[in-house]
């Protein structure tokens, strides 16, 4: 028997709701596989934590998560609270502490859900966005001086290394290979930006040395959003900055068909420290408490979970289980159907355990 301990920290809004469903779905694959065991445990942490106790998790927080093998994480943001503090209370400070440097966010039509691209169908758009996730536009450098006065400044400094861009690109070239059309796309903005961002260019180069076999191409951000829209059959893995990956995933998923089926993946690809599984969505307080959530990004992104923790079988019957059940137009709302969260969950468990592949 083998034995995952996963970290759940379902946080706010529609978290819970989406990581109760992903829980129930992972012991239901256990059942299927018989020989491997999700021991997981829930961490009340998030907003309603912060309201109570002024801040957004415990001071030995990350001590607490080191001996598990995945964080399993629902979504941070809540009204009353700021969302500079959720974020930099929480989520980052996971992500810059355990050196989750590589977050990876694939994307493609799901099918039963459409695409508002004009003919643009399954298969048509299948992408992996890799997002630089530990330095860049979120540093946290910067400061503000002369508060209030008519003179306050604000800086924002982007930071970026040799080290951190060459662990990106080697980090992204790498997934390209191991695709089968095996083509990267590095994104920049090398003609405003002259010299962190120069430098990524540099970096590219030099690392695709190390990856004949890779054709790999140059875009500036701005264009990437027109061939993204215009020519999605072009691209398949894709590189880019932490912010400059936050905004294009963003469109990914809109192009893709929704935000609720998109999932990311915060790894530390040296294994150092447990990597960490969410949905892009968010916390959702509009659909919050009506069991209307699409729980199919907290589903896809057990399934990266499941590939990171060595169980390539267990997640691959998992995503032939969403897509049998998309395919079958059972789905939430945002993406055009009537079904709940529970409809649609109960019907994932279902076609895991009529899967006899
Ligand atoms: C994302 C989100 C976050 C980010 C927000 C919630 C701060 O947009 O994961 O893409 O910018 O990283
Ligand atoms: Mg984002």
């Amino acid at each position: 028997m083998r034995t995952y301990r996963i970290a759940a920290i379902p946080a706010d809004g529609i978290g819970p709701e989406v990581i109760d469903a992903g829980s129930e779905v992972l012991s239901v694959l256990a059942q299927r596989s018989g020989d491997v065991r999700f021991d997981v445990t829930s961490f009340d942490w998030g907003s309603d934590y912060y309201k109570k106790n002024g801040i957004m998790m415990p001071e030995d927080g990350l001590e607490q998560l080191k001996p598990f093998d995945a964080i399993y994480f629902g979504a941070v943001g809540a009204p009353d609270v700021p969302d500079h503090i959720t974020l930099w209370g929480l989520r980052l400070p996971i992500c810059q502490g355990f050196d989750q440097y590589a977050n990876v966010r694939p994307t493609k039509i799901i099918p039963g859900v459409t695409s508002p691209l004009r003919g643009v169908d399954v298969g048509d758009l299948d992408w992996v966005i890799v997002r630089e996730n530990s330095e860049g536009e979120y540093s946290g450098h910067g400061g503000r001086a002369h508060k209030g006065m008519p003179e306050e400044v604000g800086t924002e400094v982007s930071i970026f290394t040799r080290v951190g861009v060459t662990r990106i690109m080697r980090y992204a070239f790498q997934l390209a290979q191991s695709r089968p059309r095996k083509l990267l796309t590095v994104v920049t903005k090398s003609n405003a930006q002259r010299f962190g961002m120069v430098m990524w260019d540099e970096i590219a180069a030099e690392v695709a040395q190390e990856f004949p076999d890779v054709t790999w191409d140059k875009m500036l951000v701005d264009a990437m959003t027109v061939r993204m829209v215009k020519n999605p059959q072009s691209l398949d893995t894709i590189v880019a900055t932490n912010l400059h990956a936050d905004i294009l995933s963003d469109l990914a998923g809109a192009l893709a068909g929704s935000l609720g089926v998109a999932p990311t993946a915060n790894i530390d690809p040296e294994r150092r420290y447990p990597s960490m599984f969410e949905p892009i969505h968010g916390s959702a307080f509009d659909i919050t408490g009506k069991g209307i959530a699409n729980p199919v990004a907290t589903f896809w992104t057990a399934s990266q979970m499941l590939d990171h923790l060595g169980e390539p079988d267990a997640s691959a019957r998992l995503m032939r289980a969403v897509e049998k059940v998309c395919s079958e137009g059972i789905l939430t709302p945002d993406v055009g159907g009537t079904a709940t969260t529970r409809e649609v969950t109960d019907a994932v468990c279902e076609a895991i355990r009529g899967d006899n592949t």
